[in-house]
């Protein structure tokens, strides 16, 4: 099992779509994945389901383990506005910030290849667990100067924890998401990451795409989406993707899980 958490306490950079999409790519080529949706907005949850059940909230306080299946091989573990009544309980306890990466220590959690954590635009409680419980972390970010300050405030901040609390946790990339190519100042800030970042970018870029938001809109993943349009989104999805895995080394996984994964996956 590996536990990576999409985060950047930037606002709307994709973690949320990221999560989801790679999610589902991943679920679709067989391996099991629960996605974990640790923000209070409930934006991941919202983007599969209308129904609101118990997911984070009851698990973290001792109410029970309730996965939603969301498809084959694709499981969710909700988040809603009760989270936030957590950030509060959860900083005035002394081991708060550890109680995500106690639960998915669980049995409950072990039938999961995957596990990933969305979480919110902040770093308060609730990321700190994501940030406690996660093995490997991915950065989206958009090619905007604002975008570029806030990475390297992410930088420090995960410095400080691998410092402290998770020394294991280790930075899996940096993906640009969002990228539109037509104005010049997008290409010249894609050049200062990428310069700034180097080998810890992802190749794959995703570009801005009306269909992000059709998948979310139709509750599905973007590998599910046909028609005109479509490819080339399906295509940067599938590609960071494939990345993502062979950075986990994930390959072998799969391979030794068995046939019917080995089948999935070609
Ligand atoms: N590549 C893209 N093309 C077009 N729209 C996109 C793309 N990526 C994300 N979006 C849209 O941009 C908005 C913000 O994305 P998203 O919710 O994934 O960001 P976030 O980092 O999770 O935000 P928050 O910090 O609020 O949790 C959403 O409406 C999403 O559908
Ligand atoms: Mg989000």
């Amino acid at each position: 099992m590996k536990t990576i958490i999409f985060t950047n306490q930037k606002g709307g950079v994709g973690k949320t779509t990221l999560c989801r999409n790679i999610g589902w790519q991943l679920a679709v080529l067989g391996y099991k994945v629960l996605l974990i949706d640790a923000d209070g907005q409930g934006n991941l949850t919202k983007s599969f389901t209308d129904e609101e059940v118990s997911g984070l909230y009851e698990a973290l306080t001792g109410s029970g383990i309730h996965f939603q299946e969301i498809m084959e091989n694709l499981s969710l573990f909700s988040g809603s506005k009760k989270l936030s009544l957590l950030e509060k309980q959860l900083a005035s306890e002394i081991d708060g910030y550890l109680r995500l990466s106690e639960l998915i220590k669980t049995p409950d959690f072990e039938r999961f290849d995957l596990i990933f954590i969305d979480s919110p635009p902040s770093l308060g409680m609730l990321t700190a667990n994501g940030l406690a419980a996660a093995e490997h972390l991915v950065i989206p970010m958009n090619a905007s100067l604002f975008s570029m300050q806030g990475t390297n405030d992410l930088l420090e901040t995960v410095g400080k924890v691998t410092k402290t609390f998770n020394p294991d946790l280790s930075l899996l990339g940096v993906v640009i998401n969002t990228y539109d190519m037509i104005p010049v100042i997008s290409r010249q800030i894609r050049e200062e990451i990428i310069e700034s970042f180097k080998e810890i970018m992802f190749k794959t870029v995703i570009h801005k795409s009306i269909k992000i938001e059709e998948a979310v809109a139709l509750q599905c993943g973007v590998a599910e989406l046909t028609g005109s349009g479509t490819q080339k989104v399906r295509d940067e999805i599938k590609a960071l993707s494939d990345e993502l895995v062979s950075r986990l080394d994930m390959n072998k996984i799969l391979e030794i899980s068995g046939g019917a994964l080995t089948h999935a996956r070609s």
